[in-house]
Parts: structure tokens; C-alpha cells; sequence
């Protein structure tokens, strides 16, 4: 199973599927190309310590989705790649349907927080003011709502008395590092 990744900063989770590829742990799955939508973040610089190509794409003209001229360059770089499974990795943009049919039914999203819960922007920061007692992590597919496609996986964090945004946001990470990399050597054993 070929898979692209997305992502738009950091790259924790990008950096967790690819050491996961190298122990031999994402099942059938084999990451062929990182994609970034900005030029210069830690995404990019998993490319040349894990050996796959990585590559800043254009996202312009808008800065909050992808749609126009930038879908259109995604597109074509994603494509050129033939990905089986399209993954969001802190990938921090709205899709449109052009860039969601050109891919149908194939793109994963991970989400920082125990969805339909604290959907959007900040969902760790949303769980914590609201008191909850758990949060987590998500992985769904992904269509025209945002953070509403069918949940494949999630792992719950307990959200302890005197918790800050940095140790949740520490416990939901680390969460997302597995759950992650498991749906996807999940997802490569249903294709077989
Ligand atoms: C992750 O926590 C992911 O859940 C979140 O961005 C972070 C990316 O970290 N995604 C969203 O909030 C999507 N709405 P990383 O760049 O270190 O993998």
C-alpha cells in the first residue's frame, strides 16, 4: 500500500509512520512521498533522514484551505506519486472536493482530540477548558465535513487534576504516535 503524507509543520507523526515503516511495524504499507505546504518545517527535513523524497508544494492563493490554483498543484504532486492512502498529518488546511474526489474515499486524518468531540483548531486546548474528564486522538476519513468522516481509530488520554496544556498536549501526542502508524499497517492488511 502506497502512502503519501501531508503535513504542515513539525512532523512528530510523519517522523512515527516512517520509524514505524523501518521496525517493520505499518504492516503492508510503504511511505513513498511527504508532502509539506510550507517551505521551510520539520516535515521536510524527515525526507532525507528517512530516505523518501519530501517537497514543498504551493499552496497559494488562499491560507486557510486548498482550493484553486494550490488544489491544483497538490493534485498533480500527489498523484504523480500513486498513492493507495492519502494521510493528514498535522496537515493544517481545509480540503475542497477537487483535491477530496481526486483521491475518493482514500484520505486519512488525524485529529488531537476523542471526535465528534472538539472538532477544528486547537482540540486539546478545547478539551482542557471544557473540564472533561478524557481526551485523545483520532484517525477518520475524511470528506467535505470538516473532521466528520467515519472514525477508524482512536486511543483516549485521562486528563488528570493540575493538567496543563503542555502535559496533555505531551499524552496526546504521544498517543497519536501509535494510534497512527496502527490504523494505517491496519488499514494495509484489509486490501490484501
Ligand atoms: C497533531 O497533534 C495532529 O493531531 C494535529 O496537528 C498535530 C501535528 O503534529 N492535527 C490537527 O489539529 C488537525 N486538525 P506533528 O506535525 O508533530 O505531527
Amino acid at each position: 500500500m502506497r502512502v503519501a503524507i501531508l503535513g504542515s509543520g513539525k512532523g512528530s507523526n510523519a517522523a512515527a509512520i516512517l520509524q514505524a515503516e523501518r521496525d517493520g511495524a505499518l504492516g503492508a504499507a510503504h511511505v513513498v512521498h511527504i508532502f509539506a505546504d510550507q517551505p521551510e518545517v520539520g516535515i521536510l527535513a524527515l525526507g532525507p533522514r528517512f530516505g523518501v523524497p519530501a517537497t514543498f508544494v504551493d499552496p497559494a492563493p488562499f491560507k486557510t484551505k486548498l482550493e484553486g490554483a494550490g488544489e491544483e498543484r497538490f493534485i498533480a504532486a500527489v498523484r504523480a506519486c500513486e498513492p493507495d492512502l492519502v494521510v493528514l498529518a498535522g496537515f493544517m488546511r481545509v480540503l475542497k472536493p477537487g483535491f477530496l474526489h481526486a483521491f475518493d474515499g482514500k484520505i486519512i486524518n488525524l485529529h488531537p482530540s476523542l471526535l465528534p468531540a472538539f472538532p477544528g483548531l486547537d482540540g486539546i486546548g478545547q478539551a482542557l477548558r471544557a473540564g472533561v474528564a478524557e481526551t485523545g486522538c483520532s484517525v477518520h476519513r475524511v470528506t467535505a465535513d470538516v473532521d466528520a468522516g467515519e472514525i477508524i481509530g482512536q486511543a483516549r488520554v485521562p486528563i488528570e487534576a493540575g493538567e496543563t496544556l503542555e502535559s496533555l498536549a505531551a499524552k496526546v501526542h504521544a498517543a497519536e504516535h501509535k494510534l497512527l502508524p496502527a490504523v494505517i499497517a491496519h488499514l494495509s492488511h484489509q486490501r490484501r
